[in-house]
């Protein structure tokens, strides 16, 4: 049966204030290294939208978004690298500045299948930022160019990132326990 909000227990592990001031110094790095370009941001769904929606705004220079829909095969708290495409991108991504934005970088195995996917539209270049990177957890050697928080290996929910489609809502990045471990 799928566990619900009543059984769970959350410790804050980033605060809203210092997810706020980290996205801030973000956007300023961000639009200091693409001056003179129009970055394409693309928002990898569902986890990176309230991510990436604080981003755009602390970006002062003209960007265009669109977002790609994953998801990867099996219900596991593991990606296994096997990933389905569920919503493409809108518009063409040939010789634009792709930044991909995730909310999080863990096993890698996302990561670069969206480099193979993506490359092969020619983009002219292709990074990524990720909030969050569970360097620890690595299993492709992928690297974020622009991280918020290398965060330990723990299961964080909120600020976009759900348990079984929870807790995506809250303001800050909180570790999920179970009642029965706290
Ligand atoms: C998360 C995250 C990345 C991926 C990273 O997505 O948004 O896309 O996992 O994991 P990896 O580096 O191990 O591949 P998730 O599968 O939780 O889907 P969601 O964004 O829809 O919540």
């Amino acid at each position: 049966m799928t566990e619900r909000i009543t059984d769970q227990a959350m410790k804050v592990l980033l605060s809203r204030e210092q997810i706020s001031r980290r996205v801030s110094e973000l956007g300023l790095e961000i639009a200091k290294d693409y001056r003179g370009r129009t970055p394409h941001l693309v928002g990898i769904l569902k986890g990176a939208w309230v991510f990436m929606a604080d981003l755009i705004r602390q970006i002062d220079i003209d960007v265009t978004v669109d977002f790609l829909g994953i998801t990867s095969y099996g219900a596991g708290v593991q990606s296994s690298g096997e990933v389905k495409i569920t919503k493409d991108l809108d518009v063409s991504i040939e010789g634009r500045d792709v930044l991909i934005v995730e909310d999080i970088l863990d096993t890698g195995h996302t990561f670069k299948f969206l480099q193979e996917v993506l490359s092969v539209h020619q983009p002219r270049s292709l990074r990524l930022v990720a909030l969050l990177d569970k360097a620890s957890r690595r299993v492709v050697p992928v690297r974020a160019d622009y991280v918020g928080f290398e965060i330990p290996d723990v299961f964080v929910v909120g600020y976009g990132l759900d348990f079984n489609q929870q807790y995506r809502q809250l303001p800050d990045v909180c570790v999920l326990r179970s009642r029965s471990s706290v």
